[in-house]
């Protein structure tokens, strides 16, 4: 943490200044940006030397002050996914509030995104495309089979798209980001919207002597 000069806004942090206290959690790194949120790797801090790392999602100051809608569409993502328990879905641990900045606390993946993935190793070979494709299937599933209240959710992602998608060092896939996914019981039973917002997360071909995609290197750099 620099020293002898005041903590810069979680916008302007850099690697530089962690780690630093945020809450119970303690910054120390930084792992991305999206539209919505930056994504810092944390700790969470227990007592007699309990940890956790966690991916701790910070809603932009700018979406805060502009828009309420947005911060209510990922205080819902929090909600769902709080309720989603599946290998191939990132976990929801915590939702809150550090000095009136909304946050959500993953599960930390210790891998790459699909978007990043593709633009480092490029196509993988078919095989590894139908297994990235059935593991993805199955956490789509297991969220549309999920039951919220006793009944039958049929949670649709509706922003499914290379970034919100991961790999883990394992080559397991987990799907991100159910912000905007809604329950077809609260649009009225009928997909139309959600089918219409829904994203076409294309597979690529194979290429001969692709690398294969358990093999990639994967970072924890911003993907
Ligand atoms: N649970 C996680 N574990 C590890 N890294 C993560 C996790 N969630 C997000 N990231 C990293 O943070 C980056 C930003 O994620 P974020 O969801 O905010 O943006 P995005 O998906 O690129 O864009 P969008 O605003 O459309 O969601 C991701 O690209 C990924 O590298
Ligand atoms: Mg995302």
């Amino acid at each position: 943490m620099r020293r002898g000069s005041r903590t810069p806004t979680l916008e302007a942090l850099t690697p530089a200044d962690m780690p630093l206290r945020f809450g119970r959690y303690r910054l120390t790194g930084i792992l991305g940006s999206g539209g919505m949120a930056r994504v810092f790797k944390a700790e969470l801090e227990g007592s007699a030397g309990f940890r956790k790392a966690v991916a701790l999602k910070v809603i932009h100051r700018s979406v805060l002050q502009a828009d309420d809608k947005l911060v209510r569409a990922l205080l819902n993502e929090a909600r769902l996914g709080g309720l989603l328990h599946h290998q191939n879905i990132v976990e929801t641990y915590d939702v809150g509030q550090v000095k009136g900045r909304h946050f959500i606390a993953l599960e930390f993946v210790d891998g790459i995104t699909l978007n990043r993935y593709l633009e480092q190793v490029g196509p993988p070979p078919l095989s590894a495309c139908l297994e990235l494709g059935a593991q993805m299937a199955q956490g789509l599933s297991a969220a549309h089979k999920a039951r919220i209240e006793g009944r039958p959710a049929k949670l649709v992602h509706r922003d499914l798209k290379p970034s919100n998608v991961m790999l883990n060092r394992e080559g397991i896939v987990k799907v991100l980001d159910f912000g905007i996914a809604k329950t077809l019981a609260a649009a009225g039973g009928r997909p139309r919207r959600a089918w219409s917002r829904a994203r076409r997360c294309t597979c690529p071909p194979s290429r001969p002597r692709a690398a294969p995609w358990t093999r990639a290197r994967t970072s924890s750099q911003p993907g």
